[in-house]
């Protein structure tokens, strides 16, 4: 049965809910096959896979055109996409058609936006009619150029404070869950505890209700990967080798 954000909603507790990237319909399949909850299309498509630093240049046609790509492998997982740099901050009937793109170009599920109690009321615009939102708080990769450089969060009791507040504004605003970004494990665990929505973990610990990692980083075909995302394969070095072994055979004398 196709993963919903109520069943989403019930594993808080139950058990852990796991999550990750995909921009494509090969990949979407194949974690789909492995069993995922979520299939988030994340805007870190723009530095895993389309060659850019970060994910400032991502566009909402790049991300639906992803999203599209994506629902086509027709996931058990639900499909979360992500909004882009700007577009999250769009309010009113701007924001409501750029995430019903999502929905009905895309064939999302649910979209996910970056932001804290700043975001609250755009997050209750889009639930509001209808659109599941996924919040996400800690680090938020679309203020790079503010913060110049990712660092980690919820490291002091006045970060803590904030961080729970802003939890607590995206629970009230509608949102089905958050992502917690590069966050102090302690504080992740805490803020965990205070709300009654499942939080989504990446590089904050375990004390999260489900974890999310990029695809490309659990594969190891990232070419950089953060320090805590563990790789479960090595298919750069594979995929190079293969196609060293395909070139050999080319060149070779008994050709191929
Ligand atoms: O875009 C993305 O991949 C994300 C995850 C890291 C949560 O936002």
């Amino acid at each position: 049965m196709k993963i919903t954000t109520k069943s989403i909603i019930e594993k808080k507790g139950v058990e852990k809910i796991v999550a990750i990237t995909a921009y494509d319909s090969l990949f979407a399949k194949l974690a789909d096959e492995a069993g995922v909850d979520i299939i988030l299309v994340g805007d870190s498509v723009g530095n895993n896979v389309l060659g850019f630093e970060n994910t400032i240049s991502v566009t909402l046609d790049m991300m639906i055109h992803h999203t599209a790509a994506v629902a086509r492998a027709n996931p058990r997982a639900m499909i979360v996409g992500d909004m882009p740099f700007g577009v999250s901050h769009y309010k009113g009937e701007s924001l409501l058609k750029a995430a019903v793109r999502f929905l009905q170009e895309g064939g999302a599920q649910a979209v996910k936006m970056e932001g804290g109690k700043e975001s609250a009321e755009r997050i209750a615009t889009l639930v509001e009619a209808g659109i599941p939102v996924m919040g996400h708080i800690g680090l938020q990769p679309q203020k790079f150029l503010k913060l110049g450089g990712y660092k980690k969060f919820g490291k002091t009791e006045g970060e803590f404070e904030s961080m729970l507040e802003d939890a607590k504004a995206v629970r009230d605003a509608g949102a089905f869950s958050l992502v917690i970004e590069m966050t102090d494990s302690e504080t992740a665990r805490k803020v965990s505890s205070s709300i009654d929505i499942p939080t989504i973990g990446i590089g904050s610990g375990n004390g999260c209700d489900g974890e999310i990692r990029v695809i490309t980083d659990v594969l190891g075909l990232s070419e950089f990967s953060p320090k805590f995302a563990k790789k479960y394969a090595n298919l750069r070095e594979t995929a190079r080798e293969a196609i060293k072994n395909f070139s050999r055979e080319v060149k070779g004398d008994e050709g191929i």
